[in-house]
């Protein structure tokens, strides 16, 4: 009998910073998940400590959700064949030094902190994640913060623009500096 569950993913902030967004979603998919649902959004500290509450008596907590707080994440819904646990076996170990060789902590892991991804640990939770990130009630709450994590990538590839502009515009001037040099200088061209 299929058991087709869904379970949470993160790809969180050390992943996403160094670009690995795209090949560990190609492992998920390689490994036959499916990604019901992404977004990419940028988190503040008040739910990051609502997210990760079950670890809120432990000595990392203060550090973790800081953490996930500190740059832009992408939560999936993932689906397949038994997913948490699949899920959590492609991730590997929790600490990227007891990674088993293939998993995505081993490949991409640069410590137990910066782990690069998270995955439910079980169906409830599960449930309980994938609601927190996606349930349409909620929506509002990190729509808004996507909406400022928008806004200044929007800003950052205007500025970009304009200073790519700039620079042609400084090159297109200075081969009409040297169009002209050379239309005044007719003489050196024919020592060339
Ligand atoms: P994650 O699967 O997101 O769940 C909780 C996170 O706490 C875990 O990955 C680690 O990145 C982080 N963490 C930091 N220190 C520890 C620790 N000593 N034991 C377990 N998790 C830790």
């Amino acid at each position: 009998m299929s058991n087709i569950e869904q379970t949470l993913s993160i790809i969180k902030p050390d992943a996403v910073e160094r670009n690995l967004e795209g090949e560990i979603k190609e492992m998920f998919k390689s490994n036959g998940f499916q990604i019901l649902k992404e977004k990419k959004i940028q988190i503040e500290k008040s739910e990051a400590e609502k997210f990760y509450k079950v670890h809120e008596t432990k000595p990392f907590y203060n550090d973790l959700c800081e953490y996930l707080s500190s740059g832009p994440i992408v939560v999936m819904v993932l689906q397949k064949e038994n997913a948490v646990k699949g899920n959590r076996e492609l991730m590997g170990a929790t600490n990227p030094k007891d990674a088993e060789e293939g998993t995505i902590r081993k490949k991409y892991g640069i410590s137990i902190d910066k782990n690069s991804v998270h995955g439910s640990d079980s169906v409830d939770n599960a449930k309980i994640e994938i609601d927190f990130f996606f349930k349409p009630e909620y929506k509002n709450r990190f729509d808004q913060i996507s909406y400022e994590y928008r806004k200044k990538r929007r800003t950052h590839f205007k500025e970009k623009e304009a200073a790519q502009k700039a620079n042609s515009e400084r090159k297109k001037a200075i081969i009409e500096e040297i169009k002209n040099h050379i239309d005044k200088n007719q003489n050196i061209l024919f020592w060339w």
